[in-house]
């Protein structure tokens, strides 16, 4: 059995020598960059070929395979110009709907303007073939049309867990009564309760008709302006083969999933390197422990409000302990000796480090799951975005405490407090220790199970066998709403010819009745 097998395992891997794998990135952002270029490094490394189209040069040195960049270059000044307008920072303004169709537009706009770019219309005229393409989704649905250009499967990545709009691609079953995505802060263990269930109905809906109403016709019009005669965008939005999902259940809540859904959670982060010589010196120094404190990388510390800085300066000169904080200018004014700034800091080999004791930290995913690799307990410190629904889970996960940014409670004594009651809790560290344990706890690490999928629906030429019975059923026929109806109808329908029946009987049984009292008086 096993030299077969063997020669089997062989001949698969000889076949998928170097396949050829687009990866398309539409959405100039960090995290977005740091995770799809991980990947697709990854698969160059196991001897792919890539080709990236991306709004940023990849400069990454490879062992292995080979790379092309597509630049589109525009786009990401193109997006600066937008985000403005979506008023991230003065977030409980706008409503969270309103929000949601605003940057619905945005981003249909930008892959509007990838779709256009001349690099890609370059692209679809050369006799190219890929193997893959591997989109990284955020309601980009026309760039799907590459898949279906190029004659080949369609992987997501997404980077975040599941929720509506990826489980109806691929029919993942997730009851709105029970499954809730957006509310991190409803207890795992309990079930949402009547209001939480009403106001997840909404969220649903209004995410149902933000695709039915808004998306799919833009999306569509943009491929007609396009394509001579392109497929309708909902069918490219069903056929998807493969979705990467960067959560994980040591991360996020457990969801189901179907066979073609898969977590890769943390597969961004590397294993620990040597920290430069001052960070090494400064940390094992710090004999009470280190703090490190970073705003990410979006958010600038040297732009926070002075008043927020002097809050953070205070509390941390009471502290025995020793802060690194990610601080993107030469000087900081007032700054303790306890201390450290650094305009760049190497982010996870300093929470690997021994005498690491706390992560103050803007909740971002990316962070968040650094911080439970490395099992460090975190002060959440939330902005806008998901950040405030990270933070919320750190809570609920036991391994950590919140204090919004911009809350009327980030004072010098709550802040303080929170950081003793962190610090001297050893609650915050156990658990922060066993969701560690729980992450590290796979299979195989997180990048190689990425790569495995990518290689396994190459391999099987999309992985149709992995597609479950729902995908794309319209929704009164997965509710079973048309049979209900049916049944009702005909339970009616049973019952008015019952009543008919038994009126008759009854008419009958009287009459005859009748007839005989007649006979009885004739007589
Ligand atoms: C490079 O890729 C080939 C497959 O094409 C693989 O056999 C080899 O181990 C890879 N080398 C490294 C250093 O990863
Ligand atoms: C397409 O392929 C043909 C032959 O395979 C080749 O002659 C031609 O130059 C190619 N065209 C482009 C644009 O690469
Ligand atoms: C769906 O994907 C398969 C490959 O997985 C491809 O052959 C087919 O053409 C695609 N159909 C559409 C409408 O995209
Ligand atoms: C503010 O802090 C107090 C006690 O520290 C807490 O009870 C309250 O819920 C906090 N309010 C908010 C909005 O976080």
């Amino acid at each position: 059995m096993i030299i077969p097998r063997l020669l089997i395992t062989c001949c698969i891997i000889k076949c998928l020598e170097g396949a050829k794998i687009l990866g398309v990135l539409s959405i100039p952002g960090g995290s977005h960059y740091i995770l799809q270029s991980k990947l697709l490094k990854a698969l160059a490394e196991n001897g792919h070929d890539i080709t990236f189209i991306t709004p940023y040069e990849y400069k990454g040195k490879l062992q292995n395979g080979t790379w092309t960049n597509i630049v589109l270059n525009g786009l990401d000044n193109y997006f600066q110009d937008k985000l403005p307008t979506l008023k991230l920072f003065d977030d409980g303004k706008h409503s969270g709907i309103k929000k949601l169709f605003k940057f619905g537009n945005i981003v249909t706009e930008l892959s509007k303007v990838s779709l256009e770019h001349p690099k890609i219309q370059q692209l679809l005229k050369t006799n190219q073939t890929f193997d893959v393409v591997i989109l990284d989704q955020v309601m980009n649905d026309c760039l799907k049309i590459l898949a279906y250009h190029f004659k080949c499967p369609l992987i997501l990545l997404n980077t975040v867990g599941a929720y509506p709009y990826l489980n109806g691609q691929v029919g993942n079953p997730s009851p709105i009564s029970a499954v809730n995505p957006f509310f991190t802060n409803a207890d795992k263990e309990k079930n949402m309760d009547f209001v939480q269930r009403v106001t997840h109905f909404f969220y649903f809906l209004v995410d149902y008709l933000l695709r039915e109403l808004q998306l799919f016709p833009m999306h569509n019009q943009i491929l007609k302006d396009l394509f001579p005669d392109p497929p309708d965008v909902k069918d490219l939005y069903y056929n998807v083969s493969l979705i990467l999902l960067n959560s994980h259940v040591s991360l996020t809540k457990s969801v189901p999933l179907t066979p073609n859904m898969v977590e890769i959670g943390g597969y961004h982060i590397d294993p620990p390197q040597k920290l430069p010589e001052n960070l090494q010196a400064f940390l094992d120094s710090a004999k009470e422990g280190a703090i490190y404190f970073s705003m990410g990388s979006q958010i600038k510390s040297k732009d926070m409000p002075l008043e927020r800085r002097q809050i953070l300066l205070n509390v941390f000169r009471r502290l025995k302990q020793k802060v690194l904080w990610k601080f993107e200018d030469e000087v900081l004014p007032g700054k303790p000796e306890n201390v450290l700034i650094k305009s760049w800091m190497p982010q996870q080999d300093i929470l690997a480090h021994p005498n690491m004791k706390l992560f103050i930290t803007h909740a971002g995913l990316l962070s968040n799951t650094e911080t439970i690799y490395h099992g460090v307990p975190a002060l959440a410190t939330p902005i806008f975005g998901d950040q405030e629904m990270n933070a919320q889970s750190i809570v609920q996960g036991g391994y950590g405490l919140k204090l919004s940014y911009n809350d009327k409670n980030f004072t010098e004594e709550n802040l303080y407090n929170m950081i003793q009651e962190l610090l001297h809790n050893p609650k915050y560290r156990d658990n922060a220790k066993m969701r560690s344990q729980i992450y590290h706890d796979r299979p195989m690490t997180p990048l190689q199970t990425a790569v495995y999928w990518v290689e396994y629906v190459i391999r099987y030429k999309g992985a149709r066998h992995l597609r479950v019975a729902d995908v794309g059923m319209p929704w009164y026929q997965y509710f079973m709403v048309d049979v209900v109806v049916a049944l009702i109808f005909g339970m009616w329908v049973l019952l008015f010819v019952a009543k008919l029946a038994i009126r008759w009987f009854i008419g009958k049984i009287a009459r005859r009745t009748r007839g005989d009292e007649k006979k009885v008086k004739q007589n």
